[in-house]
């Protein structure tokens, strides 16, 4: 597929076609009665970007109720630990409700309150998106329900509560393996049945058009002002930028712009990090760029973990936001163009990244962002001793605290 899509890369990743393609990937594999809803989206978004009122609006919240610029922190013992000469974190666990989830929660609800919707649906793993939709949803006045796994419910304990506190309705799906594909499947088959007066505000870079490139320009303000940042303290190269794929939005958000705006002779490595989970040549992994192949899930084309009949394979992943079985359509498109390398890290290896970013630097990251710390690593023995890394630090690990309890980390 390579061959195919490589001569236009460059020209055709940053937005996709009229019917939302990145090449063979996206489009709208959706019932014909979501179409219409699909159709009133994506015109009501390209008016709203193109709407200073609603920009500027966005440009407020994200500074002044999210906390935006996230700082761009030089972790100088995690360098030194792991043998690179330097490592910036971008620190998306500092925002409010601690994670990047929240710059895309905030466009979003802003975009259902524009089309006058009084309701929105959400779903969720490892309930920040859950919670970030509940967070929006209280400020800005809109009924919110979030559909969530079984599985994950018990794993997110306090994301539960804290939705209940913030006033959302937890609609627990019991079906598959209780996590986060069912949830997307259960809140797509509620959207088809509410469309009326219901927002579906989908939580990664993933779905029918247009919420692969809505979700990717509401979180590229992650890579904009890390390229801003790292002009600001003068950084004269950087060799890469790591970020975690669960679904891929912390991740397109971080490379998107790397690759339209800064030109490819300058550009760094960019690396995305998957769940291996219990390691690849087990079925408990959740590596669908690394593993899979090209499929149809929720509604978009992209590479899947999936059997032979083409039904999705349960992905696993000891982080509840890194085991869905398929991605994002533009990463699959990354992947084949060559523009985005993939690797994957195990259940191990993460909490190893987990527990050295927080001895080294107070920093207690999110067991999703620790895949992303786990690859540094890997890349200081690829770049060498003086490497320099940007790592996107997806999300706090508050909320991971029973599951790293139970792996019997801190005792
Ligand atoms: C902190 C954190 N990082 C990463 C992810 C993975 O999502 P995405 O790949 O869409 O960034 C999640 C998902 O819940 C998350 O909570």
């Amino acid at each position: 597929m390579s061959d195919v899509l490589l001569p236009s890369a460059e020209s055709a990743y940053s937005t996709p076609d009229a019917q939302g393609f990145y090449g063979p990937y996206g489009g709208t594999f959706v019932p014909e009665t979501v179409m219409p809803a699909l159709g009133e989206l994506s015109a009501a978004y390209a008016e709203a970007m193109a709407d200073s009122a609603f920009t500027d609006e966005l440009a407020y919240l994200l500074r002044d109720y999210v906390g935006r610029p996230s700082p761009l922190y030089r972790a100088d013992r995690l360098a030194e630990a792991v043998g690179l000469g330097a490592v910036y974190l971008k620190r998306e666990d500092l925002n409010h409700t601690g994670a990047h989830k929240i710059n895309n929660t905030v466009g979003q609800c802003l975009l259902a309150k524009r089309m006058g919707k009084k309701r929105v649906i959400a779903e969720t793993g490892a309930g920040q998106h859950g919670v970030a939709t509940a967070t929006t949803a209280a400020l800005m006045a809109l009924e919110c329900a979030v559909f969530m796994g079984t599985e994950d419910i018990r794993r997110q304990a306090l994301n539960v509560y804290k939705m209940h506190l913030l006033g959302a309705e937890v609609v627990p799906v019991a079906d598959g393996n209780g996590t986060l594909a069912e949830a997307v499947t259960a809140a797509l088959r509620h959207w088809v049945e509410r469309v009326d007066d219901t927002f579906y505000v989908i939580g990664s870079a993933l779905g029918p058009h247009p919420y692969p490139q809505m979700v990717r320009e509401f979180q590229s303000v992650i890579g904009s002002e890390t390229i801003a940042q790292l002009a600001e303290k003068s950084v004269p190269r950087v060799d890469a930028v790591v970020a975690c794929v669960g679904g891929g939005s912390n991740a397109i958000g971080t490379f998107h712009p790397f690759l339209t705006d800064v030109p490819s002779d300058h550009r760094p490595l960019l690396v995305g990090a998957e769940a291996a989970g219990l390691g690849l040549d087990t079925d408990k992994h959740g590596a669908a760029l690394t593993m899979g192949s090209p499929g149809v899930l929720h509604g978009f084309y992209s590479y899947l973990l999936q059997d032979e009949a083409g039904n999705p394979l349960e992905a696993y992943s000891i982080s509840a936001g890194l085991d869905y079985p398929g991605v994002g359509p533009e990463h699959s498109f990354l992947k084949d163009a060559g523009l985005v390398r993939y690797e994957s890290v195990t259940d191990a290896e993460a909490l190893a990244a987990f527990s050295l970013l927080t001895r080294t630097e107070g920093i207690i990251p999110a067991i999703e962002s620790s895949h992303a710390l786990a690859l540094l690593p890997r890349l200081a023995a690829e770049i060498g001793p003086e490497g320099v890394v940007v790592v996107t630090v997806s999300g706090r690990g508050d909320k991971d605290m029973d599951i790293v309890r139970e792996a019997g980390l801190g005792v």
